[in-house]
């Protein structure tokens, strides 16, 4: 039996390996969120790791809001790295393995080519800055960690692009959108599978990994997508970024490689296309 703990559990992420953990009767897994343990909490996250042992925790838990964070700097680094840092000292004593998300926000965007793992991060928002100093701060407690960035992750929960989308596929009949940002889309389902697959390989791999789906987009093309399999009738137009300026700077470019976690795990990733299908249509139970 595997003893798991997930925290961030009711966000996209936490919500998306319950529905493929609850399915898995080897694993024995503990769901929090901040109604339970406020991470950014040091003496309460230490009390909550001394009371019970876990081999891994999965670490859901971020500011996610990018705009946001930058007016709410100290909010958003108490929970991109002080939380984190909280964690990793306490799976150190306890020798708990964790894994954590990052986001491809640690790069500039000026790559004509995927992101790989060890390419110079350099972020350009305090989103990107917080997520990249919680990286280093478990790297240094916990160097045996997973870390595993993402990009432009959506759901069927939460608040995410693919939801705004359909809303407004329901109020508008004409939208602009951004055709010069570029990166690819990730079901949360299909990160959680992957998370899944490296939970249950037979050995563990410490390191930083890039995950997201497979193909290229850019924010214009993912609305068309969704307006098409969500049956919308809303004209999308193409727009630059300096038509919607925006709080924080976002990466013109932000392709990842996935080239390392699919040798590493053996994994097939779908592409982005084929996984928004899957969500709209268990979203809107189409
Ligand atoms: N969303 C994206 O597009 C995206 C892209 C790249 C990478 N990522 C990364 O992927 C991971 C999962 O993202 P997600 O979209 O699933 O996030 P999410 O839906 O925003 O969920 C994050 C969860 O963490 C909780 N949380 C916030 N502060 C906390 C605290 N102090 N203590 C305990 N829990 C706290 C949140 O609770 P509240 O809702 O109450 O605040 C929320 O339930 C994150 O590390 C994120 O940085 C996300």
């Amino acid at each position: 039996m595997t003893k798991l703990l997930v925290t961030g559990a009711e966000g996209q992420l936490g919500r998306s390996l319950r529905r493929i953990f609850d399915n898995e009767p080897q694993l024995a897994v503990t769901y929090i969120d901040i109604d339970r343990l406020d991470l950014t909490d040091k003496s309460a996250v230490d009390t909550f790791f001394d009371n019970a042992r876990y081999d891994i925790v999965i670490n859901c838990a971020a500011y996610t809001a990018v705009d946001l964070a930058e007016k709410n700097e100290v909010a958003c680094s108490h929970i991109n790295t002080d939380a984190v840092k909280n964690i990793a000292e306490a799976a150190r004593r306890h020798q708990t393995k964790v894994i954590h998300i990052s986001t491809d926000y640690v790069f500039n965007g000026k790559n004509f080519m995927p992101y790989a793992e060890n390419d110079v991060p350099d972020p350009q928002s305090i989103y990107g800055r917080t997520k990249l100093e919680g990286e280093a701060v478990l790297k240094a407690y916990c160097p045996q960690s997973i870390i595993i960035r993402t990009s432009w992750l959506y759901s069927e929960w939460g608040n995410n692009f693919m939801k705004t989308m359909c809303r407004l596929g329901d109020e508008k009949h004409e939208i602009g959108v951004v055709c010069d940002q570029i990166g690819t889309p990730t079901y949360a389902h299909d990160l959680a599978a992957a998370i899944y697959s490296i939970i249950t390989a037979e050995q563990w791999h410490p390191g930083i990994f890039h995950f997201s789906n497979e193909g290229v987009a850019s924010w214009y093309d993912f609305a068309v997508a969704i307006m098409h399999h969500a049956r919308k009738d809303c004209r999308v137009n193409p727009i630059t970024t300096k038509e919607y300026p925006t709080d924080a700077r976002r990466p013109h470019y932000s392709v990842l490689s996935k080239a390392k976690i699919k040798t590493t795990y053996g994994l097939t990733i779908p592409h982005w296309e084929e996984s928004l299908r899957k969500c709209i249509n268990n979203y809107l139970q189409l």
